[in-house]
This record gives C-alpha cells, sequence and structure tokens, in this order.
C-alpha cells in the first residue's frame, strides 16, 4: 500500500488504536488501559499510518529474550491489503534489534488469524483446552534467530 509508514506509538495516537480494536477485537483493551500501557514503557505499540490516519497497530511486550505479541488489529477497510504483515515484519527488526530471539502469541482457536500467523511461520506448540468459555486457545510461537 503506497503512502503507509510504521511508527512507535505515542500517548496521541491511542485513541485510534482504541477505535481500531474495538471494530476488530473480541475483547478490546478500552482507552484507559492503552493509554496506561504505552505511560509504563513496558508494552511497545507501534501503528501503520495511511498519511494522517491510523489503520493498524500491533502491541508487543517483550521481556528479556522473549516476546509476547498482545495484539494486532488492520482496520476492516484495510485488510488483506499487506498491512498485517508490514507491521510485523516492522516489529520483528524492532525485536532481533533489542535481543528478543522468539515471539509468543495466545489466540482463539476460532480466530482466522491463526492463518495469517501461519503464514507468518508461528507454529502451535500448547493449546489451553476451554480457556475462552467452550473455545481452546491455542498458543503459537515464531523463533526469531
Ligand atoms: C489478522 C489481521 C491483523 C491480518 O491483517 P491483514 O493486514 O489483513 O494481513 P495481510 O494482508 O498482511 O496478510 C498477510 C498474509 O496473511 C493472509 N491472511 C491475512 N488474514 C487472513 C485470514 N483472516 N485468513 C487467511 N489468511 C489471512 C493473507 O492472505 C496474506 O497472505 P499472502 O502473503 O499469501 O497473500 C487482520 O485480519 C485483523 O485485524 N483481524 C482482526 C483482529 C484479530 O483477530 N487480530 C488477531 C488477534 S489479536
Amino acid at each position: 500500500m503506497q503512502n503507509m509508514r510504521v511508527v512507535k506509538a505515542d500517548m496521541s495516537m491511542a485513541r485510534d488504536i482504541a477505535n481500531i480494536g474495538a471494530k476488530t477485537i473480541s475483547h478490546p483493551y478500552s482507552l484507559e488501559q492503552i493509554r496506561s500501557d504505552i505511560e509504563s514503557g513496558k508494552y511497545v505499540y507501534f501503528v501503520a499510518k495511511l498519511k494522517d490516519t491510523v489503520i493498524g497497530y500491533i502491541s508487543l511486550y517483550p521481556i528479556f529474550d522473549s516476546c509476547d505479541l498482545i495484539q494486532i488489529a488492520v482496520d476492516p477497510a484495510s485488510q488483506k491489503q499487506g498491512v498485517g504483515k508490514l507491521l510485523h515484519d516492522y516489529a520483528v527488526h524492532y525485536l532481533l534489534d533489542i535481543g528478543v530471539n522468539r515471539i509468543m502469541l495466545e489466540v482463539r482457536r476460532d480466530n482466522t488469524a491463526i492463518d495469517f500467523y501461519t503464514k507468518l511461520k508461528y507454529r502451535v506448540i500448547s493449546r489451553r483446552e476451554k480457556y475462552y468459555g467452550d473455545v481452546d486457545a491455542l498458543i503459537m510461537e515464531k523463533l526469531l534467530k
């Protein structure tokens, strides 16, 4: 997608992130939670911007040489155009730079995002049965090195 760039999010982008989460994630974070995450400095958010409009984000929780991928979401109008992959590629470069060598995530067994993660070379390493009511959670991992 032309004119798109990825930048590290600051507090001024928290509302845009919350709005995209509300449109795409089944249990989205509140604006307050996102603000608190960014303020803590423990979580890293990157956003994809098309001109001045935020069209997607990825949130990460790096700890030592490992990182949890907390959420990735792209505005429905911009999905399936490479935005999610670009955000993820950007995150991988950042994580390699700070010494992270694996990314882990948890996803509902019925979320089609599993196909996206599989394309990005994540593999299922365990399953939490009925973690979401009747639905299992899958734990997926991608090794960076
Ligand atoms: C998952 C998500 C971030 C993918 O973003 P996206 O910008 O549409 O993905 P991309 O266009 O970069 O796709 C990269 C690859 O994954 C594939 N892909 C993306 N979403 C897919 C889906 N739902 N099902 C199957 N394949 C998918 C694409 O076809 C593409 O494959 P290709 O390289 O062979 O063409 C987006 O669908 C989304 O926001 N979903 C809702 C939020 C969510 O569930 N997030 C995950 C849990 S936090």
